[in-house]
């Protein structure tokens, strides 16, 4: 079973403040750490955890036993969540959390295809069954396409170079596998872009992680939904590991926290203006202990934002 460090466990658990009789939701499963140190603090109530990739489902179902049976595994993405609980009778939860990204097993199986350090198949789906692999967008995507998400997901400066030797190779051969793709990478990368540290191909590959995984519509429309099905006071606590992600956590929350303009209405008195639905539990993002960096590398980037319904 493929290890996965749970990133700012201990601050996720505290920010959400469980009710021994709550009813949870874990948007990411994942190997299901964080999903079972919620079920450890809820013996009376119940958790629904999400995630679409079917191993992640098998490794954790076991886990999450031996803390409790009174958890419910569904095989969705997580943009669904609202009508997939809906559709079960759930209409109102206490709480929401999700731990964004690739979990260091999909990551470490280089089958998987999502490690530019080893050779396989240009893959890249947490979604086993889902059409789109990495293979089809490097070698079906028009320059454009790929110079866009190159730049916009991967913030390469290379972007426009990199999609055009992409398009010039496939002509003649191409290219199917993590290696062809970093061997690409750094035939474009001047040599002192190649000495910088961090891996060259590193913002390619998280360009078409996002990409085949539609992670940022995912996202959004998450976050455009979560409200429908949160009670009262429940609480929502969302860690990202990238700039995109965490901008678009922070705005949403920011339009949920903050009454924009209400300075500027037309007369009103305090008591008239309109009130935020929710307030801020962490006014800056959480960021991991210094204990926690020298455990686990991955959670540098890591950024954790919560809020609380009024
Ligand atoms: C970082 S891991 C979660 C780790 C987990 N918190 C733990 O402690 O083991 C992220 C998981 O979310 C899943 N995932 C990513 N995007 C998803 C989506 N849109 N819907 C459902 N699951 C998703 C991935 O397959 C992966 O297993």
């Amino acid at each position: 079973m493929g290890f996965h460090y749970s990133v700012m466990l201990p601050e996720t658990i505290a920010l959400l403040d469980l009710k021994k009789d709550g009813v949870y939701v874990d948007l990411t499963l994942g190997r299901g750490g964080t999903s079972s140190a919620i079920l450890s603090h809820i013996p009376f109530g119940h958790l629904y955890s999400f995630d679409l990739d079917e191993e992640a489902i098998e490794e954790s179902q076991e886990r999450l036993a031996k803390v409790g049976n009174n958890f419910t595994i569904i095989h969705s993405n997580f943009r669904d969540f609202v009508p997939r609980l809906q559709e079960i009778g759930v209409h109102e939860v206490d709480g929401i959390t999700a731990d964004l990204g690739v979990s260091s097993p999909q990551f470490d199986e280089a089958e998987r295809g999502f490690s530019y350090r080893e050779d396989a198949p240009l893959d890249m789906r947490m979604n086993q069954e889902s059409p789109v692999s990495a293979d089809s967008i490097v070698n079906g995507y028009s320059y454009e396409q790929l110079r866009d998400i190159f730049e916009r997901y991967g913030e390469d400066p290379y972007a426009k170079a990199i999609a055009a030797a992409i398009v010039k190779q496939r002509e003649t051969s191409p290219i199917h596998t993590t290696g062809e793709l970093v061997a690409l990478i750094k035939r474009v990368k001047p040599a002192r872009e190649l000495k910088k540290k961090g891996h060259p191909a590193k913002q390619i590959f998280q360009a078409l992680r996002i990409e085949v995984n539609q992670e940022m519509d995912n996202l959004r429309i998450m976050l455009d939904s979560f409200d429908s099905i949160l009670k009262p006071g429940g609480r929502i606590a969302i860690l990202t590991f990238q700039s995109l992600e965490d901008r678009m956590v922070k705005d949403k929350f920011r339009s949920l926290t903050v009454v924009e303009g209400s300075r500027e209405g037309p007369d009103l008195l305090p008591s008239e203006l309109p009130e935020a639905p929710y307030v801020a539990l962490t006014r800056k993002p959480i960021t991991a202990s210094e204990e926690e960096l020298a455990e686990n590398h991955r959670s540098k980037s890591a950024k954790l934002r919560a809020i609380q319904k009024k």
